[in-house]
C-alpha cells in the first residue's frame, strides 16, 4: 500500500497495520514454542475468524504442532454476541490429555470463550492456553484467562485478519474498523449467520 493511499474504500481507519501484526504474530508464536516446549502441542482454532491467526501462527511454530477446528455460533445481531452458544462444527480428534492452545480471532464478551474452555475441560485436557489476536476487556461480561494476547482494542466493531461484518473483510492483512455507511447497508441476499 503506497503512502497517502486508501486502505480499502470501505474502512474508515487502520487501527493495527498489517506489519505490526505480522511482527507480533512471530512474537506469540515464540511465546506459545516456549512455553509448550516438550509437549504434543494441538492448536484448537475456532471457526471462522480464529483461520488467519493460526495460519500464520502455525507456520511459524517448531512442528510437530497439530491443529483441529470447531465451530461456534452465537445468536445476536451482526455486531453483538447475544450469549447463546451452540457448537456447529465439533473438533475431529480427541484433546483428552492434550496440551491444547485455543486460537481465536477476538475475545469480546467472553462468552464464546467461557463456553468453549468449559467444554475442553470437560473433555479432559490435560493443559488449556489461549491465543487471541485481540481483547476487548472492556467489553467483558464473564471473565476469560487469554494467556497470549496480540492487542488490547477499545471497544469499537472491527474487521480484517479473521474478523468479519456479515462474513466480509476477513482477507483484510490488517485490522479496522468500517465506515457507517457500510456497516448500515442491508445484507446481501443469501448471507448465512454469523459463526
Ligand atoms: P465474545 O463476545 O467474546 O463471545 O465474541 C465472540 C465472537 O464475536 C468473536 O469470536 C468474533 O467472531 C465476534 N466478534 C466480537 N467482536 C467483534 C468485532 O469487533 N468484529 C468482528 N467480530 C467480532
Amino acid at each position: 500500500m503506497g503512502i497517502g493511499e486508501p486502505a480499502h474504500p470501505d474502512v474508515a481507519e487502520v487501527l493495527i497495520s498489517a506489519e505490526r501484526i505480522q511482527a507480533r504474530v512471530k512474537e506469540l508464536a515464540a511465546e506459545i514454542a516456549r512455553d509448550a516446549a516438550g509437549q504434543d502441542l494441538h492448536l484448537v482454532v475456532v471457526l471462522r475468524g480464529g483461520v488467519i491467526l493460526a495460519a500464520d501462527l502455525v507456520r511459524e511454530l517448531p512442528p510437530p504442532v497439530s491443529m483441529d477446528f470447531i465451530a461456534i455460533s452465537s445468536y445476536g445481531s451482526e455486531t453483538r454476541s447475544s450469549g447463546v452458544v451452540r457448537i456447529v462444527k465439533d473438533l475431529e480428534d480427541t484433546v483428552e490429555g492434550r496440551y491444547v492452545v485455543v486460537v481465536e480471532d477476538i475475545v469480546d464478551t467472553g462468552l464464546t470463550l467461557n463456553y468453549l474452555t468449559n467444554l475442553l475441560r470437560d473433555r479432559g485436557v490435560a493443559a488449556l492456553e489461549v491465543c487471541a489476536l485481540l481483547d476487548k476487556p472492556t467489553a467483558r461480561r464473564v471473565p476469560a484467562e487469554v494467556r497470549y494476547v496480540g492487542f488490547t482494542v477499545p471497544e469499537a466493531f472491527v474487521v480484517g485478519y479473521g474478523l468479519d461484518y456479515k462474513q466480509r473483510y476477513r482477507g483484510l492483512p490488517f485490522v479496522g474498523t468500517l465506515r457507517p455507511e457500510v456497516q448500515e447497508s442491508p445484507a446481501p441476499p443469501g448471507v448465512p449467520p454469523r459463526l
